[in-house]
């Protein structure tokens, strides 16, 4: 055996498959994982007894807007926290690269939940996969381009369905993003400046991404009322081109909407028979995003998460900020803009609903360039583990931990990572399954989760003592080297 750089003791092994933990050693050399049993005793460099704690596979946060902050050293702070070791960018149709179009100085919203035009220094999807292998991640990431990104660049005026010649330019821009080694395309089909994009011109990018082994992860055009529509336009568009494709933070918002996860539910359980179709969830009732005025009016409540105009007015609930100005809630957001905001929409029945769905896998979607965050950006994880599985019984915690490491892996085709066996690479949670929980809430979302010891990515620890020990240790997956 090679020497071994690091041996767990007395852990509780939850191997990210799903099965029930049992108590062992597990051997790390290197950046792999060279040996998990019983009885397993070999001289080590370091010896760590876990007293009976949990290891299992780092989380895989399948649903991030992390592009910006991979790129700064203490910008995944919430996520290892959280025991998460690789997370995929680029989501909601949005991400860094490639560059904004000649000419604007400032990304349309929601590009700048991301970031300010100077983050957007990119021209091609391959600089910023060059700088984010230069600068070496905290923790692994798996990018995403953007349709958003692509349609600003190649249409300008984006109020319209593109034309032949601009579904050519943004193919030729996904192109070289696919070739330099994004591992799909996001769509966010419910903002502008993608809303306007007719099912055809999704269809004809997505084939590229059929074409290239990609995946397609989709924000679908609407999440409200006509949710269910969206899922029929979203499993039309798998089924004729063969896409992998992920829902991606799959919600009903707003009364209307209400109970309709039943049918959407039935909609993807019948179509995975047929087609590789997945969907992810964040474990919490309310949405955040930017501001918009057909969220708002779907929502119980609304509260500022960031405003550029009034960053004082960042945990204040519109309501409040209206009646201040004394004005409509409409007029109170106009003058907030632009900025963000987080919507208390859904009911928790839907929320368990899809959350128990058997293939449904945890993402945060935590946005970490606001003022004011919605709590799923420091607590999402935890939450999971600890509020949903270990208190209320929704599902055993080898259940909760399989739907954010081994079967995210597997719908990311990540061959080495996401489960812990011989072979694969080491990246480790090492927790309390009794205390493990999260401590962010809407009034104070930046508490960082409780019962996590210790983060281990691609073999060196990451989070000692439930602090970030500041190594780079992520590798950038997919990209060619
Ligand atoms: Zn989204
Ligand atoms: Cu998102």
């Amino acid at each position: 055996m090679a020497e071994i750089d690091l041996l767990f003791r007395d852990v509780l092994i939850f191997d990210g498959a799903g099965g029930a933990p049992e108590t062992g050693e597990v051997a790390v050399a290197g950046d792999l994982i060279v040996a998990v049993g019983q009885g397993l005793d070999v001289a080590a460099r370091e010896v760590i007894d876990g007293a009976g704690r949990a290891l299992s596979p780092g989380f895989i946060d399948v649903h991030t807007h992390d592009d910006a902050v991979v790129l700064s050293a203490a910008g995944l702070t919430p996520k290892l926290t959280q025991g998460v070791t690789s997370v995929v960018t680029g989501n909601c149709g949005i991400s860094l690269a490639p560059g904004l179009p000649a000419g604007m100085d400032r990304p349309a919203p929601p590009l700048d939940l991301l970031g300010t035009a100077e983050a957007f220094a990119y021209p091609r999807f391959q600089d910023y996969l060059l700088a984010l292998q230069d600068f070496r991640p905290s923790a692994n990431v798996l990018p995403l381009v953007g349709h958003a990104v692509l349609r600003l660049r190649a249409m300008g005026d984006c109020d319209r369905p593109a034309t032949a010649a601009e579904i050519r330019r943004m193919r030729a821009d996904l192109a070289e993003a696919l070739a330099a080694g994004a591992i799909g395309l996001s769509t966010g089909l419910a903002y502008p400046p993608a809303r306007f994009a007719d099912t055809e011109e999704v269809r004809e990018l997505v084939s590229d991404v059929a074409r290239a082994g990609g995946l397609w992860a989709t924000h679908m055009r609407d999440e409200r009322s006509g949710v269910v529509s969206a899922v029929a336009e979203t499993l039309d568009i798998a089924r004729r081109t063969g896409v992998r494709t992920l829902i991606s933070h799959h919600k009903c918002c707003g009364a209307a909407a209400h109970g309709l996860s039943r049918t959407t539910l039935a909609m993807i359980a019948a179509a995975r028979q047929e087609m590789s179709v997945d969907l992810d969830v964040y474990p919490y009732t309310a949405s955040s995003t930017v501001l918009n005025s057909t969220f708002a009016g779907d929502s119980d409540t609304v509260t500022i998460s960031w405003s550029e105009p009034h960053p004082c007015c960042a945990g204040r609930t519109l309501a409040n900020i209206a009646a201040e100005w004394g004005v409509g809630e409409d007029v109170a957001l106009e003058r907030l803009r632009p900025g963000g905001a987080i919507y208390h929409q859904m009911c928790e029945d839907d929320l368990l609903q899809i959350m128990a769905f058997e293939p449904t896998l945890v993402g945060s979607d935590g946005l970490p360039r606001d003022e004011r965050p919605h709590p799923r950006l420091w607590g999402s994880f935890p939450r999971v583990l600890g509020h949903y599985a270990r208190e209320r019984g929704v599902f055993a915690m080898e259940t909760a931990i399989a739907k954010m490491t081994g079967r995210t892996a597997a719908v990311l085709g990540l061959p080495d990572r996401g489960l812990l066996r011989e072979g694969f690479k080491a990246d480790l949670v090492l927790f309390d399954p009794a205390t493990i929980g999260d401590a962010a809430t809407y009034d104070e979302p930046t508490r960082p989760a409780i019962g996590l010891s210790a983060v281990w990515v691609n073999g060196r620890a990451a989070l000692r003592d439930g602090v970030p020990t500041g190594t780079r240790a992520g590798a950038v997956l997919g990209a060619a080297r």
